[in-house]
């Protein structure tokens, strides 16, 4: 998959959700930054509270920033990482906290890796909207603190990732009804996902990826989510139906779990953009209809095995935004589609290691945005519908080895092509197959050199993923609500 389109999928998500914040960022900001009468009156006497200033030196000592205890006023002693506000009376309250170095922008106070808590005196901040912990306790793992469901009720992000945490979430963590973005990604939670979540019906985003999540999800539902990334975790049993009427959704990663049962009719959320539901053992029949997802630009369905099911021919209709489409590893059988061809936005296919037969439709040589396509490793057969244009675009992106019987048709033209096409895996339709033994050899080296080199730019890829999507959570909870 190519860099750039990653990163458009992520940049669109992003785009979207600041589109959709600005409403709901703007009255509490103009209060915090700017010389507004809150900073003026700060200069005649305004004082934090002093109960939630207390609580601030102790979670600061508790992650071994000591060196705050020395600042006389904690709101107007300003660090980055706590932000205040005034309230009618002139009094600061701390409404958000944040630790760990996330960019060289955005260095937030540090933790002591060998020693950091989480302070109990947390809860002493009843004004607090953000919390916010990237990388703090990795070297001293702790379960999350159950007393962070005292948190007050104005708390509407819960950001504690890549900090190490052991142990089930904590059921009381329901109690934060109020939340809209709960990220508890990449630590090393076990147990099942808490029933409570339930509760927090506002939830917006929800990430509990990258951790040992185990059992079946439970009957949730969350009108208003937009985010659900669960994916990477140990979790088994079928899709919820409830999680299926979450009809605010763009995006959905359940990829990399054991989950089973039907593949899931996910044609009622409309205004999905990204759906990630690989690296599981869904059955068939294929996913669809489809049809009403009209914002769906990436659908990843790769290494469902147990798939096993043909593609309907219409599966794919209405798709206009769809740009990629990867269906590697499901024991697809039957024909690719016509109407694969017609997918205007398509820019990445992936049909590869299925044992899906027949020719290439003709259709594919109107893919005009085409730039990777896989076909290899299944019982195709017949001349490619290409044109010179779209295999040099794709060169070795092309991958057609290990079919029945495809080749190129000498009248075509793309005889000039050889080595991108020798490369892709086919030969001229008219003359009989090379002799075998040198043609295994040099395919075989072929294959070698190209998944080193796919294994190498996977490794770039998921580096670069992880920033982006990390100033994606920056972004999303920071300047959306
Ligand atoms: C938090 O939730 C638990 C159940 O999940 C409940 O027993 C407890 O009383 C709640 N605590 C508060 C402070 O609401
Ligand atoms: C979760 O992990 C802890 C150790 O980190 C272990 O003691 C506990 O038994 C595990 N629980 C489950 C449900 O696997
Ligand atoms: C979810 O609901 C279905 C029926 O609505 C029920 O059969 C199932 O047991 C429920 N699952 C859980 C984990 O509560
Ligand atoms: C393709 O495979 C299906 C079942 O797997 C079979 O019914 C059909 O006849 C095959 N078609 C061709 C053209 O080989």
């Amino acid at each position: 998959m190519s860099l750039s389109l990653l990163t458009t999928i992520l940049l669109t998500l992003i785009h979207t959700h600041l589109a959709m914040s600005f409403t709901v960022i703007l009255p509490d900001s103009a209060q915090l930054e700017g010389p507004q009468p809150g900073s003026s009156m700060a200069k005649n006497g305004a004082k934090t509270d002093p109960q939630e200033q207390q609580a601030v030196y102790d979670i600061m000592r508790a992650t071994g920033n000591s060196w705050a205890t020395d600042i006389p006023d904690v709101c107007r002693g300003r660090w980055h990482g706590i932000e205040c506000m005034p309230d009618k009376d002139n009094v600061y309250h701390v409404i958000s906290l944040s630790f760990g170095a996330l960019s060289d922008d955005t260095a937030f106070p540090t933790c002591d890796p060998t020693r950091s808590s989480i302070s109990p005196s947390i809860s002493k901040l009843p004004h607090l909207r953000t919390l916010f912990f990237y990388r703090c306790f990795s070297y001293n793992p702790q379960p999350i603190p159950s007393f962070l469901g005292q948190l007050g009720s104005d708390l509407q992000t819960l950001v504690l990732r890549e900090n190490g945490h052991i142990g089930s979430i904590p059921h009381e963590l329901g109690n934060l009804t109020r939340l809209k973005v709960l990220d508890l990604h990449k630590n090393n939670l076990n147990g099942s996902i808490p029933v409570s979540l339930g509760r927090i019906s506002g939830l917006k985003s929800l990430d509990l990826s990258s951790n040992q999540l185990s059992g079946s999800i439970p009957n949730l539902t969350f009108p208003a989510v937009r985010v659900l990334d669960l994916s990477q975790n140990h979790l088994s049993g079928s899709i919820p139906n409830t999680l299926l009427s979450c009809n605010s959704l763009l995006k959905i990663d359940l990829s990399h779990n054991r989950l089973s049962g039907p593949s899931p009719n996910i044609n009622g959320l409309e205004e999905l953009i990204l759906v990630d539901l690989s690296y599981n053992s869904f059955i068939g029949p294929f996913l669809s209809p489809l049809n009403n997802l009209n914002s769906l630009q990436s659908l990843i369905l790769k290494g469902n095995p147990s798939m096993s099911a043909t593609i309907p021919n219409n599966a794919f209709e209405n798709l206009n935004n769809l740009i990629i489409l990867v269906l590697s590893n499901m024991n697809l059988q039957g024909q690719i589609p016509e109407s694969l061809g017609r997918l205007p936005k398509l820019r990445v296919l992936h049909l590869d290691r299925n044992r899906l037969n027949g020719s290439i439709p003709t259709s594919f040589s109107k893919l005009n945005g085409l730039s990777e396509l896989r076909l290899n490793n299944n019982q195709l057969v017949g001349s490619i519908p290409f044109s010179r244009e779209m295999i040099w675009r794709m060169r070795r992106k092309l991958r057609l080895n290990n079919n029945l019987g495809l080749c190129y048709d000498a009248k075509s033209g793309l005889g000039d092509d050889l080595d991108t096409l020798f490369d892709a895996g086919i030969g001229h339709c008219d003359k009989p197959k090379p002799v075998p033994l040198q043609h295994i050899s040099t395919v075989d080296e072929g294959i070698i050199r190209s998944s080193t080199k796919s294994a190498a730019s996977l490794h770039k890829l998921s580096l670069l993923s992880q920033i982006i999507q990390l100033s994606a959570v920056f972004l999303f909870t920071f300047c959306l609500f």
